[in-house]
Parts: C-alpha cells; sequence; structure tokens
C-alpha cells in the first residue's frame, strides 16, 4: 500500500496540506517565489560565551519564595570556592563541582574554610521530592535538600543565575552572585516531555540536548514514542527486523536507510538522562499505530497497521518485546500507547478469529463488538507490562474503550474532558497532556511554522495559551487530585525533521510547560511571563539554538 496512507493520524494530512500553503504564503512574502525552502535562512548565532545569567525576578518556573538579601554583599564565586558535600547528596554536588570547575570535598558536615558551597541533608525542607533551599550569603551557597532530586534543582536555580559558560579557572575573575534565600519545591511530581522519534527520528545527541534543557527547567519525565507507522527505532535482539526493516524510512522519506537506536544508545540515554534526575519513559504504540513493525513481521498483523489481537501469537511477541524492553529502560514505567485504534479502519471485521473474540467478548444477544476487543488486547498490555513489574501507562481512549484496570491514563483529546474524571473515578492515575494546550507540534503563533490546529477555536498553543492553563479539573476531592500525577507536554515530529525544528517547537515553550507544572496554581499572569523569559530567549540565543524569539522574528527562523 502507498506508503502515505500509513500515515494514520488524520493530524498528519492536514498538517501537511496547511503548511505548503504557509510555505507558499511565506515564500511570496519573503520573496522567494515559491514552495522551498519554506522558510528564509539566516545565519546561526555564534555559539557563544556571552554572560547571560538570568536575574532573580525571571528565574524559571518560578520558585516558591525568593526573598532577595537586600544590603547584603555579593557571594563572589571563583576557583578557590570548594563544594563541601555528605555523601548522600553526592551526585548533584558532584555535577555542580564539575560543571563550574570547582573542587569537591565530601564532607559529612563541615564548615570549614571560608567561601564556600556546602550541601547540607536536611529532612525538613519540604515534604515533596524535589524541594529544597538555596541560600547565598555573602561568605557561603547553603543548599539544603531532603534528597538528591531537591539538590540537583537547587544546582539548577544557581546556574540560572550564573552565566552559561560559568566553567572556572584559576586565571578567572569569579562571579558575583546576588544574597537570597529561596525556598523551592515542585506542585506536581510528573512533568514530562514526549519526544517522538518515530515519525522522524532525532538521535542521541539532539536527545541529549533536550535533556540538558529539560533539567535546567526541572523536568523529570522523558517519554520516547519509539514506535509508530513510519518507523521502528530500537534494535530488539529477539526481532531484529523490527530495526533493520521497520526502521526503515520516515515520515518525509519512505525509502530512508533504518534509523533506530542500539541498547548502547538507550543505556547511554538513560544514563544521562538519570543524572540529571530525568526518568525515561518507552513508548511502544499498540496495537495502532504500528505499521512499522507490520512490515518486518506481518504475521502478528491484520494486513494493514494494527495487531492481530485474536492471536496467541501476537502476545508472545510482545511479552518477548518487553523482556528487552525492561532491560533497557529500569525506570517504573511502561507506555503501550492505545490511542486512535478506529477499530473501522483495520481489518478486524474480516478476520474470522478476531471476529470469534468480539463474540466471545459482547454481551449475549448483541452483534459482535470490536471495542471489546481494544479493550481486551488493551487489558492484555497492561498484564504483561504489570507482569514485567512495571506500571503501565496508556493514551485515554483505552478507557473510551472500557479498560478499568489500575494504570496510569494520560489523557491527550481535549474534547473528550470527561475522561479525566472517569479515569479518576476508577481509582486510575492521570497525566495531563491536553491538546489544546501541550501539543508542541502545534504552530506557537498563528501562521508560524509547525502544525496548524484542527478543531481549535482557541488559537495556536502559545507561551500565553499554555501559562494561562491551570490543569487541575474543577470539582476534585483532595484524593483525586492526589491521583493527578502532573502534566506532559507531546511533540509530535511528522513536521519536525531537523534540530533546527525541534529547537524551534521546543524553546521557549518548554520553560512555560515547566512553569504550569511547578507553580502552585494559574498565578502567572502571560504578559509579566514572557517578560520573564526575555534573558531565557537571550541565553538560548547566545547558546546558539533556534529558540522562538517573538512573534515578529518567528518567521525568520531555520527549520531545516
Ligand atoms: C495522540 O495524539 N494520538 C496521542
Amino acid at each position: 500500500m502507498p506508503f502515505d496512507s500509513l500515515c494514520s493520524r488524520p493530524r498528519a494530512m492536514f498538517r501537511a496540506l496547511a503548511l505548503s500553503a504557509l510555505a507558499l504564503a511565506l515564500g511570496l512574502q519573503l520573496g522567494l517565489g515559491g514552495l522551498t525552502p519554506a522558510l528564509a535562512a539566516t545565519p546561526k548565532t555564534a555559539a557563544a560565551t556571552l554572560p547571560v545569567p538570568i536575574p532573580l525576578g525571571n528565574l524559571l518556573p518560578q520558585p516558591q519564595m525568593v526573598k532577595a538579601g537586600t544590603g547584603q554583599a555579593p557571594f563572589l564565586l571563583n576557583a578557590q570556592v570548594p563544594v563541601l558535600a555528605p555523601e548522600g547528596l553526592a551526585g548533584p554536588a558532584q555535577s555542580l563541582a564539575q560543571t563550574l570547575g570547582l573542587r569537591l570535598k565530601l564532607a559529612p558536615s563541615s564548615t570549614a574554610g571560608a567561601a564556600r558551597i556546602r550541601f547540607e541533608q536536611d529532612p525538613s525542607v519540604g515534604k515533596v521530592a524535589g524541594a529544597y533551599r538555596l541560600q547565598i550569603k555573602p561568605d557561603e551557597i547553603l543548599i539544603q535538600a531532603a534528597e538528591n532530586s531537591g539538590a540537583f534543582y537547587a544546582t539548577q536555580t544557581l546556574l540560572q543565575l550564573l552565566p552559561q559558560e560559568a566553567k572556572l579557572t584559576a586565571a578567572s575573575a569569579g562571579f558575583e552572585l546576588p544574597a537570597v534565600d529561596i525556598n523551592d519545591a515542585p506542585r506536581f511530581e510528573w512533568r514530562g516531555i514526549m519526544l517522538d522519534v518515530a515519525r522522524h527520528f532525532h538521535d542521541v545527541r539532539r536527545v541529549k540536548r533536550v535533556i540538558d534543557n529539560m533539567a535546567f527547567y526541572k523536568l523529570n519525565r522523558l517519554h520516547l514514542h519509539l514506535s509508530d507507522d513510519q518507523g521502528w527505532r530500537l534494535a530488539i535482539k529477539a526481532y531484529p527486523k523490527l530495526s533493520t526493516v521497520g526502521g526503515r524510512g520516515d515520515h518525509s522519506r519512505p525509502d530512508a536507510p533504518a534509523q533506530f537506536f542500539s541498547a548502547e544508545d538507550i543505556r547511554s540515554i538513560v544514563r544521562y538522562a538519570t543524572e540529571r534526575y530525568i526518568e525515561v519513559i518507552p513508548e511502544i504504540d499498540m496495537p495502532g499505530h504500528s505499521g512499522a513493525a507490520a512490515r518486518a513481521y506481518p504475521e502478528f498483523f491484520d494486513g494493514l497497521v494494527t495487531f492481530n489481537p485474536a492471536k496467541p501469537e501476537t502476545y508472545r511477541f510482545i511479552d518477548t518485546l518487553l523482556g528487552e524492553l525492561v532491560e533497557l529502560f529500569p525506570g517504573r514505567y511502561i507506555h503501550f500507547g492505545g490511542d486512535e485504534v478506529w477499530v473501522e479502519k483495520t481489518r478486524w471485521a474480516q478476520m474470522p478469529e478476531v471476529l470469534a473474540m468480539a463474540q466471545d467478548l459482547t454481551p449475549a444477544g448483541q452483534a459482535p463488538q470490536m471495542k471489546f476487543v481494544e479493550a481486551e488486547f488493551a487489558r492484555r498490555m497492561v498484564q504483561l507490562i504489570q507482569k514485567h513489574k512495571r506500571v503501565p501507562i496508556g493514551w485515554d481512549e483505552v478507557i473510551a474503550a472500557g479498560l478499568q484496570d489500575n494504570m496510569i491514563v494520560q489523557w491527550w483529546r481535549m474534547d473528550h474532558p470527561e475522561m479525566v474524571l472517569a479515569a479518576l473515578k476508577q481509582g486510575q492515575a492521570v497525566i495531563l497532556s491536553p491538546s489544546d494546550r501541550m501539543y508542541l507540534d502545534y504552530a506557537a503563533g498563528l501562521g508560524e511554522p509547525g502544525a496548524p490546529w484542527e478543531g481549535n477555536t482557541g488559537g495556536p498553543v502559545s507561551v500565553e495559551k499554555i501559562v494561562a492553563w491551570e490543569p487541575m479539573p474543577v470539582g476534585l476531592s483532595e484524593a483525586q487530585q492526589e491521583k493527578v500525577l502532573g502534566i506532559e507536554a507531546p511533540l509530535w515530529t511528522e513536521n519536525v525533521r531537523s534540530e533546527s525544528y525541534l529547537e524551534f517547537m521546543l524553546y521557549p515553550r518548554m520553560a512555560a510547560v515547566a512553569e504550569v507544572a511547578w507553580r502552585q496554581q494559574a498565578q502567572s499572569e502571560p504578559k509579566a511571563f514572557v517578560k520573564r523569559l526575555a534573558p531565557h530567549i537571550a541565553r538560548w540565543k547566545a547558546q546558539g539554538v533556534n529558540v522562538r524569539g517573538n512573534r515578529e522574528d518567528a518567521h525568520q527562523y531555520r527549520l531545516h
């Protein structure tokens, strides 16, 4: 079948059309007189050592409490300043010392020496994971946290206050840091970004750069969408054709050579993320959106892009796959997809064994219904993932199909807000990714690069729109609110085929996502937030990142 018809996410086609229209409009506007290249190239800002420290009032996400030490002398950070830390906080202390070029001394409670950066393990600093206190005094920077992630976030706040190239040498004059007392803690435990590496592959180096930025903004979940119709991006020993055959092609080039992560690549990503207190969640999208796996092992599929749910071998295949997945991803979660199965578009109804399964699952006296098969498939995914001692996650269609099992539901369909309460009432936990607020593949401004929006009357997914969002649904009991784990912003990559494009879509919106995930409630006034963002954009620019600046310059960016 033609490759295009494999792209079952309907948004994709819509986007391609509108993107061409946009390209045409821009081409004309810029006097390029054609469709390609869509956007005029501008020279990359020289990767620089420009000092762009973030002022106290512009820290992002905004800390819960910032008390400037008015009248106090600043702290002078130079190469002689040691980093002192107890064993319990050695990880974040070590990485800070390394970043700044300072000596680390593992000393339980030493206050010796002149000026110093001192880590202190203090169980009383906030009850939630990630809480910290950072005090900058004339003779000491004191970081207090109950556990490592909190201490790490304190270091990220400190790094925001420093120029981006803050590695000290004996010859450097050093940096002055303002006296301040910061008390901080996150609101949500789940502060995520999803990166689709299936539609267009994004390699280890790119993923690590995303991780660096996530860490800087205190995000802590990286969800990798590893498989879809356009490509399978993970080497699996038991089923090598998944990557060698399924890895071929991408959304732009169905004939592209195979692109995928090796086991060593994944280990390297996971290690890098773990050092930055980020958990990596693998997603294998099933039973639909599986065209790449179907090209590699058609015997487990319906002849199109959807698994054959009535074949015992299908479940053995998935079980083996999960066995390798848990070896590669030591985190707590596995995402099995479950979205957009659209049973009427599958061949299930023409397959006698699936019809028989549907008949078995449908209440007596009714015609067989495929939605019961969809729910049964999802139920078996939940059971298999639990057998492998991981927590299953699925997109919200799985509960629309009737799944009630203990799992995490990722809500994305903004036109089905009732799914959130339905999941909570069933005792399931929820991650909020409503497409009109969190989908970073959608344009950040009207007529800008990115996917257009179908069905959204609320305008582009702008920074302002993201920060104006209060994610917690109204009317929930306290127990239900606790089951709302947090938010996650997916970046689907049907259009996003280059690092420039990736950066354009992620930055600066990633900082807005972090703000919503971290702050206590919807207190960010959009216009004020945009002002607070300015030095962050300057910093990204100074790093040579293809960050979206503002509406005026948004059309000048490189996408290729
Ligand atoms: C999705 O956007 N299909 C989860």
